[in-house]
Parts: C-alpha cells; sequence; structure tokens
C-alpha cells in the first residue's frame, strides 16, 4: 500500500460532496474548505481528511504543509500541445499589425502549423508534446484535454491523435483526446470546400473511430472557419460513433457555433468571445459547460468574453488555456485565473472553480477528478506560503506552486 499523510494544511480547498458535478452561478464565488487539516492519500486515492484537531496516528509518509494551502490539481480542459515548432514569427507579424484572420488567409496560422506538422516524424512530434506535457505538470496541472487539427488530412491527424494516445500511456496526466479534422480549410480545398468536409466525415472519422483514437469531436465554427451547416453535419456524423462535441465557438463573431453545439449536445462550447443575450439563454437550457480561454483573448487581442453576464444569469463557467503555438503559447493556468480575474473581472475563487471542477466537467473527468472529495484521484498542488488563495492570481508572475502530486506521487 502506498501512503501519504499531508499534515498541517493551513486551509484544503475545493472540498465537495460526489455529489456536486459542477458549480454555476451565485455558487461559483464559493470555495468550501477546511482549515488547519490533514489528507490521507492511499494508493493514488483520497482516503480521508479532517481537521488537526483530531489527526489519526498513521504510521506511514508525512508532508508537513505548514502555511500552504492544499487544492485540486488543475483540469485544462482546452489544449492543442501537440504541435511541430512554434510561430514567434506571425507573434511579430502581429506586433506589426497584421490581424489573426490576415495572418491565416495568408498561409500562415493553422496551416503554417500544418506545413511543420507534416514534415515531423511521429517520434519527433511525440517528444516535442512530452516537454509541454511536463512543462504543464510543472505548473499544476493534472488533467488535460488535447486536439488534433494540425493535421488536415486522415494520415496527419492520425499520427497527432497516436502521439496523444502515447501521452495518455506515458505520463501521469489524465488526458481525453479531441479530434478537430475541422480546424481549417486546407488551401488546395480553397475551391472546393465540400470535398474537404465529406473528407472529414466519410474518411478521417471512420478512421480515427477505428483505431479509437479520440474522446470527443471538435470543429472551429466561427467566421472564417467553419459554418453552422458544415458543423452541424459533422457533429452529425460522429455522433454515430459516439463522439460527444466539444467545440470552438464565437471566437470571431456570433457565429451560430454556441447554438448548433448545444444543439448537438456538446459537453462544452468554448473560446464565447461574442456571446449575447441569445446564446446564454441557449446555454441555460442545457447540459454544456462554457467554457472561456482569456489567454487567447489577450494574445489576440480579442474581444473579452462576458463572463460576469454569464455568471450573473446563473451559468457555470469553465477556464481553460488554449496552449498552442498561435493564439496561447502558454499552459501556465495560474496565469489563465490571472487574466481572468483582470480582464474578465472573475473573483478568485470562480477562477479557482472554472479551473477545477468545472474543467473536470468541460472533458468529462468530474467523476473522478477537480475537488477534494473522498474516492477521487489525489491529483492535489501544495502552494508555497502565501496568505490567502487570492495571492495565485494576484501575483501574476510568480511560481506559487511548492509541489505538485499525481495520482497519489510527488511529482
Ligand atoms: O483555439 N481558434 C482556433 N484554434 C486555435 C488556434 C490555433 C492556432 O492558431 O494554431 C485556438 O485559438
Ligand atoms: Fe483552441
Amino acid at each position: 500500500m502506498n501512503e501519504t499523510l499531508l499534515i498541517n494544511i493551513k486551509s484544503l480547498l475545493q472540498i465537495r460532496d460526489s455529489e456536486t458535478d459542477l458549480v454555476k452561478g451565485a455558487e461559483m464565488a464559493d470555495l468550501p474548505a477546511l482549515e488547519n487539516a490533514w489528507l490521507h492519500v492511499v494508493d493514488g486515492e483520497i482516503k480521508a481528511f479532517g481537521s488537526m484537531d483530531d489527526c489519526p496516528e498513521l504510521n506511514c509518509n508525512r508532508f508537513d504543509c505548514s502555511g500552504r494551502f492544499v487544492l485540486p490539481a488543475w483540469c485544462d480542459s482546452h489544449t492543442h500541445i501537440v504541435y511541430a515548432g512554434s510561430r514567434e514569427s506571425e507573434f511579430v507579424d502581429k506586433i506589426k499589425g497584421l490581424t489573426y484572420e490576415e495572418i491565416a488567409r495568408n498561409g500562415g496560422g493553422i496551416l503554417n502549423s500544418a506545413a511543420r506538422l507534416h514534415d515531423t516524424s511521429e517520434d519527433d512530434l511525440y517528444e516535442q508534446a512530452l516537454k509541454r506535457a511536463q512543462e504543464i505538470i510543472s505548473y499544476g496541472t493534472g488533467a488535460v484535454e488535447i486536439k488534433s487539427g494540425y493535421g488536415l488530412n486522415t494520415n496527419d491527424e492520425l499520427k497527432m491523435l497516436r502521439v496523444v494516445r502515447r501521452l495518455k500511456e506515458t505520463t501521469p496526466l489524465t488526458i481525453k483526446a479531441s479530434f478537430l479534422g475541422a480546424h481549417a480549410l486546407p488551401q488546395q480545398y480553397k475551391a472546393n470546400r465540400e470535398a474537404y468536409i465529406r473528407e472529414i466525415t466519410d474518411e478521417m472519422l471512420p478512421a480515427v473511430a477505428a483505431e479509437g483514437l479520440a474522446d470527443y469531436v471538435d470543429v472551429f465554427c466561427d467566421k472564417g472557419f467553419f459554418t453552422v451547416d458544415e458543423t452541424a453535419r459533422i457533429l452529425e456524423k460522429a455522433a454515430k460513433y459516439n463522439l460527444q462535441p466539444k467545440i470552438h465557438a464565437n471566437e470571431l463573431d456570433y457565429s451560430g457555433g454556441i447554438q448548433v453545439g448545444v444543439q448537438y449536445n456538446a459537453l462544452s462550447v468554448d473560446h464565447l468571445e461574442y456571446t449575447g443575450p441569445e446564446e446564454i439563454e441557449v446555454l441555460l437550457n442545457s447540459k454544456t459547460m462554457p467554457t472561456l480561454l482569456p489567454s487567447t483573448a489577450f494574445f489576440l487581442r480579442l474581444k473579452q468574453p462576458p463572463a460576469r453576464e454569464m455568471i450573473q444569469a446563473g451559468l457555470p463557467v469553465a477556464l481553460a488555456s488554449d496552449y498552442n503555438p498561435g493564439s496561447s503559447p502558454s499552459g501556465r493556468m495560474a496565469f489563465i485565473l490571472s487574466l481572468a480575474c483582470i480582464n474578465l473581472r472573475m473573483l478568485p475563487e470562480e477562477t479557482i472553480n472554472a479551473a477545477t471542477l468545472n474543467g473536470a466537467y468541460a472533458m468529462g473527468v468530474n467523476r473522478d477528478l477537480g475537488s477534494i472529495t473522498v474516492g477521487k484521484k489525489a491529483n492535489l498542488i501544495v502552494t508555497s506560503e502565501i496568505s490567502s488563495p487570492a495571492f495565485i492570481p494576484y501575483a501574476f508572475g510568480s511560481q506559487l506552486i511548492d509541489k505538485v502530486m499525481l495520482n497519489g506521487k510527488w511529482m
């Protein structure tokens, strides 16, 4: 038996019963906690916790958390960490005045990453992605969703998803894979969109399903990318393979992406910079998690998504990093929380709920992760000695995570 007892925890954060699968509306400002606590981990799971007033006498490894907070590891429900190379030259183009859409139209953007990925071997791609996986673990991430979408042809999409499978097998992260063939239209299909949609529905989806490589399906449903009708066709076909949608929606316009996502029972709709009362109403009548990616809005200088209006209306909100080479070259979740506080005016407690339990819901792992609950996996962050949980988003450039435990083991 592998056991650890964490003792003298200044405050144990995000304690939930096993029935609570997400938090929404006004509840998001509430972060249930236990001060001066202990936590017992056995064989990778949270076995018990309580107050130091009655700490059990256990003969096992003890870890003293004096002055430090313990909370669930981040659940980053939207990333693209399997990619080749980097795109800092486009970063410079953007500084000089080009927009994301202009760069994309000139063959840059996603198509630039697709060309690089095509020229990179599966092994090399794995090594590059593994570094990013290790990096995000050091920042406190314990679960991550990873998308394909830099392949844009059957072979290269499969190559990406096989790399994700390898990361599932070789890292301590809990990983979900999403198939995102509809990320951008390859240049050679410019005059024939229909042929690419058919390649996705008739070739890529069956091939991905045959190897069981994806947990979810994604489409970039937005102005200049894929239409609502094209999205619906792809989601319709994906449903036949039991692939639930998690889609990119309303980043660049009121695209109808939120509506089509909800119509096809999406687990999450993500980005949502363009969300008005109509979209909020649709989301209120759904089980779909609205997921905000504040580092993308920051990096591309987009309009900010209306987080306050969403929470005020009673919606849940999740936060994710969107870690990718073009619009968010960072997977540092603590910084995502800072941006959510500063630019979206979310409260620190709301951001912690959004990046743990709601993030877990948005990637379908909330039964096992996202809160301090007996029976859940012991994926934990131990902070450094800080004065309050709000210090995490407040001190936006500091690394305030001392230790990370995944599956009961210290990283
Ligand atoms: O989530 N919005 C679409 N896709 C990515 C960007 C990918 C890229 O530019 O490489 C995103 O922002
Ligand atoms: Fe994305």
